[in-house]
Formats: structure tokens, C-alpha cells, sequence
């Protein structure tokens, strides 16, 4: 016999007892209720509460039936600790008791008074609550279930996606996205012909990769990545935005990513979105925000690969353009970018300075952000932004400094290294 914890014999004795009462208000609870979790009201595509975890109709007579060769059987599918019905529960119980010591424990019980047999019984109950409720793995297999079945109604689609969108939040959760095949089944979804249904999908892709490796290796060998790129030019701005959310969350600090992302023209598209003032100026915040990224990814890499993009001038200012926007959020973002296509070692300094007017644009934040400084409201802002732009231009003219320094090597270097 396996010891079980001291509880569980009590509870052997008690549930006898409690356990028709405790059935009768359990299922009478879920028929009204179904089951909550979270904010989440939960419920399957096909109206059943559930099929996971739902107390079965059978007879309680399983007490005493210590013979039942099935007794440890249960939690067999059980990833996760719970048990998965009152029975499993009472049958695990039983599995795991000692004949002589149950007896003793019954005539402890039979000595107990009657308050104490009550204050007893709703212990249990509370444990067989506690047990009863759905892990976060239950959870999420229904939603995938969902998401598996074609016969499943868009709204029903919409509401599985948007508890996964929850669920994967803790990081062990994401983790176990994949085994229960719900990253296959959300990649699925990027390419439902309904914009709201792509738009959720990818973002429980992104929630789920945000600083998870294991989560990013797994959705970029499935694929994702092409997919994401084209919902970045989606018309439906909230697509575009949660497809660059994801593509960022996928390639952050990840190699593989990056160079999946380069090969897919990525740069071009951040380009494109940064040098487009009628886009949505989220979608370009986030654009700038993954250029620094990257720049920074290259600046940790021993040998930095050149990203031949990120030394044109087009690219360059398309970024320092961003120094000039009206929201002071951009410009600072904007600013952090263009620290960090400085530090590169290829970048060249002459770009910055010649076609890009970095200097014209830094004294042009210079006075906007010496005149925000006599507001009350924004003159801590003001006064951060100007120690990061100074920094900034200290930096820059480092890097012209050391051009003029050795003017010959840098260009015939280039000279030599482009002709025949
Ligand atoms: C659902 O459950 C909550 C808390 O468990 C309870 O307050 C509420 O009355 C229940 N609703 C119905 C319809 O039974
Ligand atoms: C969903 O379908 C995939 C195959 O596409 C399968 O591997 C997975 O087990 C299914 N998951 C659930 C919970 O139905």
C-alpha cells in the first residue's frame, strides 16, 4: 500500500456520507452555471459543461468495493495533478488506504459530535471544490478541442481564442501550448477568412512567444512567420498591428528568428510602415521599436552580419523622420533607434550627417524639448528626452570624428571593396 496523506482516510469515511449531498449541489451548480474561470465565462462549443471533469451519474457505491482493480488507474490522463471526477477521487482514496487503520478512523469518527461532524464536512467540501476545479490544462484542450472542429461557429471560435489568449500568460502554460496541439491549431487560424479571428490568432502568438525561446522555435518551425509578414499589410489595422506584435515577440533576441525575418524582406516592411505618415502611429512605434531591437540583437552578436538595409540612407531616414513627430512618445522611440544604428560598427557616419540631416534634426528636438521644459506637465519628460538626445549626438559626433580621422581608409575601403 502506498501511504496516503492522513486526509484522505477521513475523507474516505466522510464522502460516504457527503458525498450524495455534495453531488446533488455540485451538479446543480454547474447545470446553472456551467463553470467560471477567471473572468472567463467558460463553456464548449457544443453546450456540455464539460467533458473533462464533470462528475459522472454513477452510483457512490464504489466505498467498499476495495477489490476494484482500476483503483490507481485514475489520473491517467491527468498532465497535471487533479483529479478528474469525485469518483477518480474516492477510488484513489480507497487504492491508497489501509483496511486496519480506516476501521480505527471510523471509530474516531463515530466519536466525533455532531458540530464537529459538520465542521468536518464542509472541510471536505471545500477540498472536493478545490479539486474539482478545471486546471489550466483542462482548459486549454477544450478551447483547442474547439478550435479543431470544423463545425465550430465563428463566435464559439472567437471566444476559444480570446480564453487562450488569457491562458498562455504564464509561461509554463505556453509551454505546454504545443503538446496539446494548440500552436497548430492557432496558426490555423491566421488564415481564417475573418480579420477579427486572424487578428486574436496572432496575438496569443505573440503572448505566447514574448520572451519564451522554447514557444519561438516551435512557431517559427511551424511556419508563422510568412503568414504573420503578410498580415502586417493587412487594410485592418488592428490585424497589422497584432501581426507586428507577434513577428516582434517571435524574433526578440532569437538568431534564428532574425535571419528568418531579414530573408522574408522584414526591414523593407518596416520601412515602409515608418516612411508612411498615414499609417497608424502605434504600427509605427512598434516598427521603430523592433529596429533598435535588432540593431541591438547585432550589436551582442561576436561578428555582426551587416544588414545592407540598415546603412541605406533611405532606411536611416526613414527613422530620423520619426525625430520630427508630433507625439513625443515616437520621437523618443525614434531616438533610442537611432542610438542604436549608430553603435552598429558599418553604419556610416556620413549617411547620417549628409542625406539624413541628423544634426538638423537633433537641434530641432534640442529647442522643442527646451520649450516643453517650461511646462509643468511635461518637463520630467522633457528633461529625460534631452539627456537621451544628447547622448545621442555625443555619440554621433564620435562617429564623424573618427571618419575624419582616417577619411582614406573608410572610403577607399569601400571603393575597393565594391569595384572589380
Ligand atoms: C453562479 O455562481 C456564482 C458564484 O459561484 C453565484 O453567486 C451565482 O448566483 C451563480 N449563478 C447562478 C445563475 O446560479
Ligand atoms: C487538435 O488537433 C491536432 C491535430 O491537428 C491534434 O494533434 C491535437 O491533439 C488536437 N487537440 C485537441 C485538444 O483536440
Amino acid at each position: 500500500m502506498v501511504d496516503a496523506p492522513p486526509w484522505c482516510h477521513i475523507l474516505l469515511l466522510l464522502l460516504a456520507s457527503t458525498v450524495g449531498f455534495l453531488r446533488g449541489t455540485v451538479a446543480a451548480r454547474d447545470r446553472e452555471n456551467r463553470t467560471s474561470w477567471g473572468e472567463i465565462f467558460w463553456a464548449t462549443a457544443d453546450g456540455k459543461t464539460d467533458v473533462l471533469w464533470s462528475a459522472p451519474e454513477a452510483s457512490t457505491e464504489v466505498v467498499g468495493d476495495d477489490s476494484n482493480p482500476d483503483s490507481n488507474a485514475i489520473g491517467d490522463d491527468d498532465v497535471d495533478g487533479g483529479f478528474s471526477s469525485l469518483d477518480g477521487m474516492l477510488q484513489w482514496a480507497i487504492g491508497n488506504s489501509d483496511p486496519i487503520r480506516l476501521k480505527e478512523k471510523a471509530n474516531d469518527v463515530q466519536r466525533m459530535s455532531a458540530d464537529e461532524l459538520e465542521a468536518r464536512r464542509l472541510q471536505i467540501k471545500e477540498v472536493i471544490e478545490k479539486l474539482k476545479m478545471p486546471s489550466d490544462a483542462d482548459l486549454m484542450r477544450i478551447a483547442i478541442n474547439d478550435l479543431n472542429k470544423s463545425t465550430t461557429s465563428l463566435e464559439d471560435r472567437q471566444r476559444a481564442l480570446n480564453e487562450l489568449l488569457i491562458l498562455v500568460e504564464p509561461i509554463d502554460n505556453a509551454n505546454d501550448l504545443n503538446k496539446l496541439g494548440g500552436l497548430v491549431a492557432v496558426i490555423r487560424e491566421l488564415e481564417n477568412s475573418v480579420p477579427e479571428i486572424r487578428t486574436t490568432s496572432a496575438w496569443v502568438i505573440g503572448k505566447a512567444s514574448q520572451n519564451n525561446p522554447l514557444v519561438q522555435d516551435q512557431v517559427l518551425s511551424l511556419g508563422a512567420l510568412n503568414v504573420l509578414m503578410k498580415m502586417v499589410q493587412s487594410s485592418y489595422v488592428e490585424e497589422s498591428l497584432k501581426a507586428l506584435y507577434a513577428i516582434s515577440a517571435l524574433i526578440r533576441n532569437n538568431n534564428n528568428g532574425q535571419a528568418l525575418f531579414y530573408a522574408e524582406d522584414g526591414c523593407v516592411t518596416l520601412q515602409d510602415i515608418m516612411r508612411n505618415s498615414m499609417v497608424d502611429i502605434r504600427l509605427q512605434k512598434k516598427a521603430v521599436q523592433m529596429v533598435a531591437d535588432l540593431a541591438d540583437s547585432q550589436l551582442e552578436n561576436a561578428v555582426p552580419s551587416e544588414i545592407p538595409l540598415f546603412r541605406s540612407h533611405i532606411f536611416l531616414k526613414s527613422v530620423i523622420n520619426l525625430l520630427s513627430s508630433s507625439d513625443s512618445d515616437l520621437q523618443e522611440k525614434a531616438l533610442i533607434a537611432v542610438g542604436s544604428l549608430l553603435r552598429l560598427p558599418y553604419t556610416e557616419a556620413l549617411v547620417f550627417k549628409d542625406p539624413c540631416w541628423l544634426d538638423e534634426a537633433l537641434e530641432s528636438m534640442r529647442e522643442r524639448l527646451t520649450g516643453l521644459m517650461a511646462s509643468d506637465e511635461e518637463r520630467e519628460f522633457a528633461v529625460d528626452l534631452e539627456a537621451l538626445r544628447r547622448e545621442v549626438h555625443a555619440m554621433f559626433r564620435e562617429k564623424l570624428e573618427m571618419v575624419s580621422s582616417a577619411p582614406v581608409c573608410r572610403f577607399f575601403g569601400n571603393v575597393v571593396g565594391g569595384g572589380p
